[in-house]
This record gives C-alpha cells, sequence and structure tokens, in this order.
C-alpha cells in the first residue's frame, strides 16, 4: 500500500468534559486530500473528535485535552497545543460545518465577506471576489447572486448549510470538518450537500461524520469507526471497492 502523507497525526488522544473522560487513547492519522469518514453510534465522541483538530473543545469549562497532536504543513509540522499555532491561524486552517447551519444575523453576502475583513485583513473588492468564488465553490453562486443583501436568514435549510460551506471554504482552509452536515435537512437537500462534498473530494481534505452508509460507502477514502471514546474499526482505502463495502460497512460497527 502506498505511503500516505498525514494532514493529522493524533497519538494517545484523550478529552475529559465535565470531569468525564469521553475520548481515550486515540491513536489515528488523517491522510492529506482524502475523505475521512467517522463513524459510530451517538455518543460514541464522534463531535468531541472533530473538535480536537482545531481546539473547540477548549470552549467548554473544564475541558481537558492531553496526548499528542501533529498538523503537518507545508511550513513543516505543528503542535496547536503546545502553541506552535495561533488559535485565529488554527481555526482558519482547520474549517469546521457543523449539524445545523448556523448563518450569522446579517446579509447573505456579509456572512461570507465579514470574516474575511475583519479577521483576516481583506479589502472590499478582494473580499467580494472571494464571496464569490466561495459561493461558486458551494454551488450556490447562481440561486443568491441577485440577492447578496438580503437577511441570510431567509435561506432555506439546504441554501444556509452551502452557505455555511461557503463561508469556510473562503478562508482556504487545509482541512474541511464535516459534522453531519446533511442530517438536519430534508432528503432533496440533503442529497445537494452529499453531491457538493462529491465535489470537493480530491480538492481538501475532508473528515466527514455521518450515518450514511450508502454516502459513506461512495464517497470516503478511509473509515474510523468509534465505539464508547475509543478507535473500535478503521479500514483504509475502501475506493478499492466501493460496491463490496456498501454492504460490508455495517460490519465495522
Ligand atoms: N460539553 C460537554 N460536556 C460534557 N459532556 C459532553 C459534552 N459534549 C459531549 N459530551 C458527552 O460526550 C459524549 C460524546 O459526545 P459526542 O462527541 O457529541 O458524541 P457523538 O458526536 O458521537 O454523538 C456523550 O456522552 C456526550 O454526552
Ligand atoms: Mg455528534
Amino acid at each position: 500500500m502506498e505511503t500516505l502523507t498525514p494532514l493529522f497525526t493524533l497519538r494517545g488522544v484523550g478529552v475529559s468534559l465535565g470531569g468525564r473522560r469521553i475520548l481515550d487513547g486515540i491513536d489515528l492519522d488523517i491522510p492529506k486530500g482524502r475523505a475521512t469518514f467517522v463513524m459510530g453510534r451517538s455518543g460514541a465522541g464522534k463531535t468531541t473528535l472533530l473538535r480536537v483538530l482545531n481546539r473547540l473543545n477548549e470552549c467548554f469549562p473544564g475541558s481537558e485535552t492531553c496526548g499528542d497532536v501533529r498538523l503537518h504543513l507545508e511550513r513543516g509540522v505543528v503542535r496547536p497545543y503546545a502553541g506552535e499555532l495561533s488559535l485565529p491561524e488554527l481555526r482558519r486552517l482547520v474549517g469546521m460545518v457543523f449539524q445545523h447551519p448556523n448563518v450569522l444575523p446579517m446579509s447573505i453576502g456579509k456572512n461570507i465577506a465579514m470574516p474575511l475583513t475583519t479577521v483576516h485583513g481583506f479589502g472590499r473588492d478582494e473580499a467580494m471576489d472571494a464571496v464569490r468564488m466561495a459561493l461558486e465553490e458551494a454551488q450556490l453562486w447562481d440561486e443568491v447572486r441577485d440577492r447578496l443583501d438580503t437577511d441570510a436568514r431567509t435561506l432555506s435549510g439546504g441554501q444556509q448549510q452551502r452557505l455555511c460551506l461557503a463561508r469556510t471554504l473562503a478562508m482556504r482552509p487545509e482541512v474541511l470538518l464535516l459534522d453531519e452536515p446533511a442530517s438536519s435537512l430534508d432528503f432533496m437537500s440533503a442529497k445537494g450537500i452529499e453531491e457538493l462534498l462529491e465535489s470537493l473530494r480530491g480538492r481538501y481534505t475532508l473528515v466527514v461524520v455521518s450515518h450514511g452508509l450508502e454516502f459513506a460507502a461512495r464517497l470516503a477514502d478511509d473509515i474510523v469507526v468509534l465505539r464508547d471514546g475509543r478507535v473500535h474499526n478503521r479500514v483504509r482505502d475502501i475506493s478499492e471497492n466501493r460496491a463490496a463495502w456498501l454492504d460490508g460497512l455495517e460490519t465495522l460497527f
């Protein structure tokens, strides 16, 4: 098997929240440029694992993260928990899209432009170019090009989720964390998000939490199954035989 360049390496990672051990002894490589699916039952620790990668667990008072997390960038290896990368830079490189679309209470255009101008110092024209590119990449441009000044909360759920994805893409991230990105949506919108993610495959490193076996069989390169806060199963390169995995994924749980 070819050796893959890792983007993240985790060794012996554990997380405690509210005095409880949620993740324990996690050893994991997340290869660059591939789609890693994180699967497992509700409460297994999938969201907590994603939050390890962008240090979001620290938003919870009293959270503790131990072990070794390394992010392999062009400029070298950095350890986000050792202060080798600022939090804004980490959050830019490691973009996250949540289960429920979290649009900002402002216009569609500003949802994308505001973080660029206030956090990243983009000028107005530069930001507008980035808005358009991101909306095109998120396959939303044609639907909103004539109403960029409209409040983003007037969009449908599926459109809001694509806007959140566009906001993340505008930051030019290295990796996209997607936490059940389609699970709050109706069937057709969910299908749209899944197709969109397929179009991003290969262009970004994707880490996707999903319950969709069929979706995973279609999109995943690697699959990690968590159970009770530990890695229960790990399969590399299902792309070699997707048809077989469509029936076989259930056995991993
Ligand atoms: N902020 C928190 N404080 C305390 N416990 C939490 C917190 N977030 C999640 N948990 C607990 O951690 C466990 C794993 O949660 P989570 O990572 O959200 O699982 P999953 O995404 O697989 O459903 C659950 O038992 C959940 O109740
Ligand atoms: Mg979750």
